[in-house]
């Protein structure tokens, strides 16, 4: 019977699990920040708790219009901290955990995989070991643990390979991916040994508002507004798939809404760039938008390769596509420019990142 009521409403595609309160995990980052700003302006009678440790990834900055919202809540708080979180799911009666709080830079598990381990690892366990005490032991039944992964689980393809599909072996090569991998199997485990209600999606490279500028795209948008060098790893021929961070969250909605529990679901909008052709598009559109650094391609410096650098990535989307009705809305053509734009729009938040003045800044209106 539970079977048949959950193939029906995939068909028609019903919702079967309702949120009210949500606790979002890593919310002053790039991806849950742009997701709290998305599920409050989508649903804004749902209860938002947006919790972070604000570690130098997190900025509060990125929360800054939500604050007046009658449903939003900022927690400062690190997900390692259980009796915090057991805390926050009774007190707001959570129903809906969206964990994105990570570290989450390649480079730097290359230089310090410690922070990732912890983080990554035990707090993702951390926050399995407070929902499962405060809504399993209190049979507490409509909730949902939803745990957001990587494409980089997977490992690296062969460029004629086949894209990622949810049944590729798992083989990470960085200890980022590694520990991304372990919260993903911690998380299973937690379902099929307790019951917890979980699912899992395995995203490819975002982009978008927010992101901090130490990754690629707002990297190199910002060197070519200060004519810095553009750095291109080794031959820069390696392969990402970018989809917009938007986008990305339309694929997470789905999933908590009308998801299948213990299922994993890759989200991407096929849309594969080696380096070096994503870093001379943004040279081309910022030409239009900053001639006079003109012909900005002139600072790309190629660099000492990262470690162990995987080669290409690709996700097969097929199963978020066709069981859910998941499409990307932006194409990268509109999400490219929109994402140079809200760059332009925006310096002094990436200059205050830059020069670490968002630190005082914070702390002048949050303490
Ligand atoms: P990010 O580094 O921008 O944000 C991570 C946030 O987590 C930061 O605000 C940080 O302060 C917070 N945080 C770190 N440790 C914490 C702790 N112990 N307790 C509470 N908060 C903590 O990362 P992102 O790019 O927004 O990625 C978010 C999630 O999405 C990660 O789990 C990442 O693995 C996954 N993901 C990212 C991408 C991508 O392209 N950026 C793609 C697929 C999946
Ligand atoms: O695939 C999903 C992953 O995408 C997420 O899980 C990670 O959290 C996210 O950081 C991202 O990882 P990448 O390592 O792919 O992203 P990054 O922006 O650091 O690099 C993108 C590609 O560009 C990668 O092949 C390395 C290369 N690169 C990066 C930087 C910062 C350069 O050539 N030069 C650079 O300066």
């Amino acid at each position: 019977m539970q079977i048949v009521l959950i193939m029906e409403s995939i068909i028609m595609n019903k919702t079967i699990f309702e949120p009210k309160c949500l606790l979002v995990t890593g919310a002053a980052g790039f991806i849950g920040s742009n997701f709290v700003h998305y599920w409050l302006s989508k649903y804004p009678d749902n209860k938002v708790i947006s919790l972070d440790a604000l570690t130098y990834a997190g900025n509060r900055a990125n929360l800054s219009e939500l604050e007046t919202h009658h449903n939003f809540e900022f927690v400062h708080a690190d997900i390692l901290d259980t009796n915090k979180i057991e805390l926050l799911l009774e007190q707001h009666s959570i129903d809906t955990i969206v964990h994105f709080a990570a570290e989450s830079h390649v480079d730097r598990s290359i230089h310090g995989p410690d922070a990732f381990l912890k983080t990554n690892i035990e707090g993702s366990h951390s926050l399995l070991k407070a929902a499962k005490k405060v809504w399993l032991d209190k049979q507490i039944m409509k909730h949902r643990f939803h745990h957001v992964s990587t494409d980089e689980v997977y490992g690296t393809l062969a460029a004629d390979a086949p894209a990622f599909t949810e049944k590729n072996q798992y083989l990470p090569n960085s200890p980022y991916a590694a520990s991304k991998a372990s919260s993903d199997h911690i998380v299973r485990s937690y379902h099929h040994t307790y019951g917890l209600n979980t699912t899992i999606s395995n995203c490819s490279n975002n982009y978008g508002p927010y992101q901090f500028p130490e990754k690629l795209i707002p990297l190199i948008i910002a060197n070519c507004l200060d004519g810095k060098p553009l750095p291109i790893y080794g031959d820069g021929k390696q392969i990402r798939d970018w989809l917009y961070v938007d986008d990305h969250n339309r694929g997470i909605d789905l999933i908590i809404r009308n998801g299948q529990i213990d299922n994993t679901y890759n989200i991407g909008g096929n849309n594969e760039w080696t380096n070096i052709d994503i870093v001379t598009l943004v040279c081309e559109l910022m030409d239009q938008h900053h001639p006079e650094g003109a012909p900005h391609s002139q600072l790309i410096t190629y660099v000492k390769d990262r470690l162990g650098h995987d080669r290409r990535y690709a996700i097969n989307a097929t199963k978020i596509m066709s069981e859910l009705s998941y499409k990307p809305e932006e194409t990268f053509e509109t999400g490219i420019r929109k994402t140079i734009q809200w760059y332009l729009d925006n310096e002094q938040w990436w200059r205050k990142i830059m020069d670490g003045s968002y630190r005082d800044w914070i702390e002048k209106n949050y303490t």
